[in-house]
């Protein structure tokens, strides 16, 4: 039975679902049918969406679920830029918990986030226990403060082999300058690490999907701007990504499902300061072929 089906009395045979979707949508003597399964449809849902007179339904899908925008919604190109202009890193957060319920608000916002071949394996960790950031800001701190000279040990031992560095070692030798100031930092008494905020969200997925990191960066990034509208500031943490997958007592603190792995982090909470300018940035490099 195909996954999804066409009412033929609402159907007004336009064609568009056949335009839109070769694969699933057929034309025989005038009328319309569908054959999708697990193989040829991927629950974008693009047909549903387009039908003009609401005849398709998809049974893999809650069509309670598809809201009405037909009517067309304009969006504020000035307020859009000054959107993204306004995101900014905050690393000082208000004493404060953020309830439950805007948690749960951005986590829902992420379902609608694109991923790779619509696969939708994104997971999210949200940790407000102040004790267990604390210790994965400690463990954090330890890796660097032990493991610094491991990861020298690593790229040369790559790169003798004739072997790609991984990426995420590369990074962080670019910033041994920085992780060497985390580990100044915290016999300060400061906390770099997650900037002592009320949350973290971890971004995780499984490793064996077309496009894990992005797919978990694309998810953080809506929440950063989602964030905003609930008064909530954001900050990327790469510096817990160099760690999270590799160093075990974190591994082990996150128990995350097997065979996943952590591509974004970010802290959230209410900001102690309030940027009042939008700053300048580099020109982009643009090529234009
Ligand atoms: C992928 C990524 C990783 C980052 N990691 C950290 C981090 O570990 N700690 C931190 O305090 N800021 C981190 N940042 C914040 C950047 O320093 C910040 O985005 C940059 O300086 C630009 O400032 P803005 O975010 O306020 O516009 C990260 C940002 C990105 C995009």
């Amino acid at each position: 039975m195909s996954w999804t089906a066409i009412d033929q009395d609402l159907c007004n045979q336009c064609g568009i679902c056949m335009t839109r979707c070769v694969m699933n949508y057929q034309e025989k003597d005038g009328v319309i049918t569908s054959s999708a399964n697990a193989v040829t449809c991927n629950l974008c849902g693009h047909c549903v969406a387009l039908c003009p007179t609401g005849a398709i339904t998809h049974h893999k899908m809650d069509m309670e679920n598809f809201v009405d925008i037909a009517k067309g919604i304009t969006y504020d190109p000035e307020a859009f830029r000054l959107l993204v202009r306004s995101r900014r890193s905050h690393r000082l957060f208000e004493d404060k918990e953020i309830p439950r319920e805007l948690l749960e608000e951005l986590v829902d916002i992420c379902r609608y986030a694109p991923t790779g071949s619509n696969r939708q394996t994104v997971e999210i960790t949200i940790v407000q226990d102040r004790q267990k950031i604390q210790r994965l800001a400690d463990h954090t701190v330890d890796f660097f403060e032990n493991h610094i000279d491991e990861l020298e040990k690593e790229a040369k031992e790559c790169e003798a082999g004739d072997r790609e560095v991984p990426q995420i070692t590369k990074s962080a030798l670019t910033m041994l300058q920085t992780l060497k100031l985390v580990v100044i930092a915290r016999k300060l008494g400061m906390e770099v690490i997650f900037h002592r905020a009320p949350a973290v969200m971890l971004f995780h997925s499984p490793t064996e999907t077309s496009t894990p990191k992005d797919d978990c960066v694309i998810a953080s990034t809506t929440v950063t701007l989602a964030a905003k509208t609930l008064s909530l500031e954001t900050c990327y943490i790469g510096l817990f990504e160099f760690v999270a997958n590799r160093y075990p007592p974190i591994v082990e603190e996150l128990g995350l499902p097997p065979g996943q792995k952590v591509y974004s982090i970010l802290v959230l909470g209410y900001p102690r300061l309030k940027f009042l300018r939008a700053v300048d940035r580099k020109p982009m490099k643009v090529r234009w072929l």
